[in-house]
């Protein structure tokens, strides 16, 4: 089997752990260890138990109006802002066929599906080194940099930033949006955020926001949404796989003007959305009580993880404001990768898709404390008995 491009294939580790998929504890996938909400799990079954399960038995909606009302509702919009997809994923899709032909200014390293989707539709890519300003993320990005005439240049943002966790400040980005022809803006990982909701309680976000001083404190909304009026040229898109952990249904959806949406219906196929998506969308976006568990848990679970890499000899943890942390090794991260695979069952994102990053770094999605504590001894272990990995350095 080949090597992933992607995080969460557990049936390729557990080839190589010699044990069945469901025995490998995953942090590949930064998704949310809470989820999926007992909420979503009793209205599917709802769904299904009907006497007629409509959620399988018909057709969904081709406009899917109650989706795009409770998406609309819970951001602010007009439902006709709003566009719904089978995850992310296909949106990047859509999104890189409007940018056929064109130079898209790319930050690398970035999620692998981008390239994916901006080669296929023929789209240019500009990379933006992204690592040389880490300091400053957006340094490489501002106005001063953009030579003249905006036509045919277009700006993918991904924010947080996979696979670094680091957070683009929205006034950071405003300024940019007028420089280009199209802006995409990926807010996969933004659910993650304290204040990403209006309802999250005000103590919670300042609570959650930086519990070490490590990262700096943030004004409450991150998204890019409430700002897509004034900005016609741009558009956000949304996961709902990650922090409802959901990625086995596939659900995302974009905010932007409506006129982009009328295209967007041409090229892709009616019922791309499921009707069990459709139902688990809407409950997932109804808990409240899942979201507030989920933005509790988040700030001590990243902590941990943080500490533990931090006290590894030689590893060097990028701060973060994701569900995910990025980190350098002092060794071959595939081959730690393997041990932790074949000795312990624990899957981490090697980061070799990354071509940017190369084999020097892991990047690990936040699970239980207990599941965490597992990888940090695991690694202690490891680096105990180091003699099987050759350092690189
Ligand atoms: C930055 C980013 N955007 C989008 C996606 C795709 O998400 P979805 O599962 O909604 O297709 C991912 C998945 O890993 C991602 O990391």
């Amino acid at each position: 089997m080949q090597r992933p491009r992607h995080g969460g294939h557990r049936a390729w580790a557990a080839a190589i752990a010699g044990c069945p998929a469901e025995a490998i504890v995953d942090f590949s996938a930064s998704l949310n260890p809470l989820g999926p909400p007992q909420s979503v799990v009793q209205a599917l079954v709802r769904a299904l138990a009907a006497p007629d399960p409509v959620a399988i038995s018909c057709y969904p909606d081709p406009d899917y109006r109650e989706l795009r009302a409770c998406l609309a509702q819970r951001w602010s919009v007009d439902p006709e802002w709003i566009f719904v997809g089978n995850g992310a994923a296909e949106l990047l899709t859509w999104a890189a066929r409007e940018a056929q032909g064109l130079e898209v200014w790319l930050p690398r390293p970035a999620f692998g599906d981008y390239e994916r989707a901006l080669r296929a539709a023929g789209a240019v890519i500009k990379p933006l080194d992204w690592l040389s300003c880490s300091g400053s993320p957006t340094a490489a990005l501002l106005p001063e940099g953009i030579p003249g005439n905006k036509r045919g240049r277009v700006l993918w943002l991904n924010n947080p930033h996979n696979p670094t966790g680091q957070l683009i400040p929205r006034e950071a980005i405003l300024p940019l949006l007028p420089h280009f022809e199209q802006v995409v803006v990926d807010e996969a990982f933004m659910d993650f955020l304290p204040g990403d909701a209006p309802q999250d309680p005000i103590d919670l976000c300042a609570a959650a926001a930086c519990p070490s001083g490590s990262v700096a404190p943030l004004p409450r909304s991150q998204t890019l949404i409430p700002y897509l009026e004034a900005h016609p040229n741009t558009l956000v898109i949304r996961s709902l796989t990650k922090f409802f952990t959901l990625p086995g249904l596939r659900i995302g959806f974009a905010v932007g003007h409506p006129e982009r949406w009328r295209r967007w219906r041409q090229w892709r196929d009616p019922w791309s959305v499921n009707g069990l998506a459709a139902v688990a969308a809407a409950a997932a976006l109804a808990d409240a009580d899942f979201r507030q568990r989920t933005l509790m848990w988040l700030p001590r679970a990243r902590e941990h993880l943080l500490r533990g890499l931090q006290a590894l000899p030689g590893w060097d943890p990028w701060p973060s404001q994701a569900n995910f942390v990025l980190v350098r090794c002092p060794l071959s991260a595939t081959q730690l990768q393997e041990q932790l695979l074949r000795q312990y069952r624990i899957l981490v994102r090697d980061c070799l898709s990354f071509p940017e990053l190369g084999d020097r770094y892991l990047r690990i999605g936040l699970r239980t404390l207990p599941e965490q504590e597992r990888l940090l001894s695991a690694c202690w272990e490891i680096l105990e008995n180091l003699s099987p990995i050759a350092p690189i350095d």
